[in-house]
């Protein structure tokens, strides 16, 4: 769908999810996640950017799995992430959208598990790109775990973890000639209604992976 007609469609109120493709499963273990390899630091420093054109090829669940370990998974025995957090709040959830579904990612036991049995992608941003893209990610502040947190800091400091996983994405993309962009022109409440989140999550911003595809 182009993106006039995304603009015009959520400003009706009227942007809704496609069926899913595939089946929905309830829930998806996740392959253990690679501990050692891809490329040196500097390179992937070198390499990092933002990209725009996907192939519309499905990340195997290998990659998927690694990606989202890389993004904000359990490093350390204590529970800690690879993404840091005020007061080690954790308040970042990663929805993730797929042909077959959306999906939380539940890091502590790293699977995914189905919040929408149908394809959300198309509603995680206004750019055309992200309904064909094999993935998008989708950036969730849970203000109720930031009961530690003065709460006129909570959207600054959730945005600042936000950014933190979305860079481990775009070093994990530069690692593996992933394509990605962070995206934040997106319709929030579009979103919010999908996932059907309560009063206290707010959606802060999306992010697509993929294959790169060819420029036309
Ligand atoms: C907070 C934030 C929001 C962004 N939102 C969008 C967006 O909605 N759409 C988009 O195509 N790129 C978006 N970008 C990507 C920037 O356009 C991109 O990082 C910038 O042009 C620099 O290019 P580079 O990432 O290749 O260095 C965003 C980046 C950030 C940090």
């Amino acid at each position: 769908m182009n993106t006039l007609s995304k603009l015009a469609l959520g400003i009706m109120g009227r942007l809704r999810p496609s069926p899913a493709k595939g089946e929905s499963a309830v829930s998806i273990v996740l392959p253990p996640f690679a501990k050692e390899g891809g490329k040196p630091l500097y390179e992937v420093l070198a390499k990092r950017c933002s990209s725009r054109v996907f192939a519309p090829t499905a990340l195997p669940l290998s990659l998927l799995s690694d990606l989202l370990w890389a993004a904000d998974g359990v490093n350390r025995p204590d529970g800690g992430r690879t993404a840091p957090s005020a007061i080690n709040a954790q308040e970042i959830d990663i929805f993730v959208a797929l042909p077959s579904g959306a999906y939380r990612y539940i890091a502590a036991i790293h699977e995914l598990h189905l919040i929408a049995a149908s394809d959300l992608r198309k509603l995680t941003g206004y750019q055309d790109f992200v309904d064909e893209a094999p993935l998008d990610l989708v950036y969730v502040a849970d203000y109720a775990r930031m009961s530690m947190v003065p709460a006129a800091m909570r959207e600054s400091y959730a945005s600042v973890a936000a950014g933190a996983i979305a860079q481990n994405v775009y070093l994990f993309a530069a690692s593996n000639d992933l394509a990605t962009v962070l995206r934040a022109w997106i319709d929030r409440s579009a979103i919010a209604d999908a996932l059907g989140l309560n009063h206290d999550q707010q959606v802060l911003l999306s992010q697509t992976i993929g294959y790169p595809g060819n420029a036309r």
